[in-house]
């Protein structure tokens, strides 16, 4: 297949930022249609008037249809959530583990302390982006996901079965038999879970750009991944998790977790759905699938993607002063999108 044709796509979990940052990488999800915009800012988006405010920086900055989160506290209100919501200000709220990953210091210690607002949620059908990794100091981060899924999903599906649930970047076999055995839960999958393990990322050299969190697996999940991906099942859909940081943060003693992947995340998906012999079914993941899990509609414009020369980027890009870095998956993609 040479030419293809599908609905324009969505990312459904996506990092923009703010200030220089956001106004720099904005601009570069212009393939995507709408987005989920995460809500980890310092300080985070955790109120229905953060969330409008931010939106409106969001669109000045180029992005013109961000879907918008709240980030989950143990000091959330209940109603200020189901407004928000109501309002059409948010599409969902995020729950970070405590400690899980990039500013999640304000994120969720124990699930009883937010008993109340997921109550709430479940009763208003506002749906739930969850971060899956428990926090241990003492549990392997390579086990974090698969605990997660044991110790904190389980029993909060149990106590509520009609939360709308997306578990967000799997990145582990077990996830994705987790997600197939309960019907309604939706997954994204990110493009360096994808096309990348802890090999690309750790053997022959350490490379700080393929580190994120969660941290990329062995190659069997990442095969698992991409039978998950490729499958057309309608639980799994597009979501980036493009995280830009600075070029000093990322090549540093201590690595900040993120991979910027924002300008090649749909070259990258077609190149893995036409290696996996699936091109068949990308419109599905990624324009079909997240618009029902969210009760949306696809969008009603296209997007043709053409193979052709080696595409041609610009390793950084400029953000007022500072660069970010992007994702280079180590070989060259080939799908151009028109
Ligand atoms: O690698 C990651 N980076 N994972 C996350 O969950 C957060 C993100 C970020 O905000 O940088
Ligand atoms: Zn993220």
């Amino acid at each position: 297949m040479e030419s293809l044709t599908i609905r324009r796509p969505d990312d459904w979990h996506l990092h923009l930022r703010d200030g220089d940052m956001l106004r720099a990488v904005a601009p570069e999800s212009r393939d995507m249609g709408r987005a989920i915009v995460m809500p980890n800012l310092v300080p985070p988006v955790v109120t229905h008037d953060d969330a409008r405010a931010y939106r409106e920086r969001i669109v000045a900055a180029g992005f013109a249809r961000p879907l918008m989160t709240l980030y989950l506290t143990e000091g959330t209100n209940p109603d200020d959530v189901v407004s928000a919501h109501a309002a059409g200000t948010i599409t969902a709220v995020k729950l970070y583990p405590a400690g899980a990953t990039t500013n999640s210091a304000s994120g969720v210690r124990s699930i009883e302390a937010v008993r109340a607002v997921l109550a709430a949620m479940e009763a208003a059908g506002v749906p739930l982006c969850l971060h899956g990794e428990v926090t241990d100091r003492e549990i392997d981060i390579f086990d974090r996901e698969a605990r997660f899924l044991d110790d904190v999903l389980t029993p909060l599906r149990a106590a509520h079965p009609e939360l709308k649930l997306t578990l967000e970047h799997v990145t582990t076999s077990e996830a994705v038999d987790w997600v197939r055995a309960h019907p309604g839960v939706g997954a994204t999958i990110t493009v360096q879970h994808l096309l990348a393990n802890r090999n690309d990322m750790l053997a022959g050299g350490l490379r700080p750009h393929f580190y994120c969190l969660p941290i990329l697996k062995r190659g069997r999940h990442q095969e698992a991944l991409r039978a998950a991906a490729t499958s057309g099942e309608s639980a799994f859909f597009l979501g980036t998790d493009s995280a830009p940081h600075p070029t000093h943060a990322k090549e540093a003693t201590c690595c900040a977790a993120g991979c910027f992947t924002a300008p090649i995340a749909l070259a990258c998906y077609a190149h893995v759905f036409e290696e996996e012999d699936a091109l068949d079914r990308l419109e599905s993941f990624a324009s079909l699938n997240g618009p029902a899990h969210y009760g949306l509609p696809p969008n009603a414009d296209t997007v043709t993607l053409t193979r052709g020369a080696a595409l041609d980027l610009p390793p950084r890009i400029d953000t007022h002063g500072q660069s970010v870095t992007l994702f280079d998956p180590g070989h060259p993609l080939h799908w151009h999108i028109h």
